[in-house]
């Protein structure tokens, strides 16, 4: 456990429509809760029309020292939701940021490494200070171990 004046205030900014992605970041959770940090889990899903392909909710972020923007690859791409977050989201400058991607296929060509490009691209005017970005590529075999890897790496980001 970390003293209370290491505690910090994190948020989970995540799009998941079958849950594959809000299951690493509830694994996620917990280890930083067990360093004594808080979590906030804000999902974009609620406010965001799937047929329509319109995002109406906007949550703000710039009170979190570490926010972590999650999300599924989408036709090779950042998914539509979390591109439309992620085009007029407001952060400090230098705010400290992680990114966690979940995709089908088993390697990043599919659409991981375009998806983790674009979410960097979005954000690069306020200079954030990217602590750390995971993939975990679901049809893997070894799914399991790169799940337990990228919780353990996004996990430690904030350790001294
Ligand atoms: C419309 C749609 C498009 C997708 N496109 C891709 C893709 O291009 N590459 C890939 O690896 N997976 C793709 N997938 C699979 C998802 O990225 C994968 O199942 C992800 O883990 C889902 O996460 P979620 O349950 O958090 O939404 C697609 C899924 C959907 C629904």
């Amino acid at each position: 456990m970390v003293s209370m004046e290491e505690f910090m205030k994190i948020g989970f900014v995540f799009y998941s429509e079958s849950g594959h992605t809000l299951s690493v970041l509830n694994q996620l959770e917990k280890v930083f809760q067990k360093k004594g940090h808080f979590v906030e889990k804000i999902s974009l899903l609620e406010g965001y029309d799937i047929k329509k392909r319109v995002l109406t909710f906007f949550p703000k972020v710039k009170e979190f020292e570490f926010i972590l923007f999650a999300s599924p690859v989408q036709a090779f791409s950042l998914s539509i939701a979390m591109s439309q977050y992620l085009k007029q989201v407001q952060l400090k400058e230098s705010q400290k940021v992680g990114f966690l991607l979940t995709q089908y296929f088993k390697k990043p060509f599919w659409g991981g490494n375009r998806a983790i490009k674009q979410m960097k691209n979005f954000i690069q005017d306020f200079h954030p200070i990217i602590l750390g970005e995971g993939i975990v590529h679901w049809s893997s075999k070894e799914r399991d171990t790169q799940i337990s890897s990228v919780v353990d790496k996004l996990g430690s980001v904030l350790d001294e």
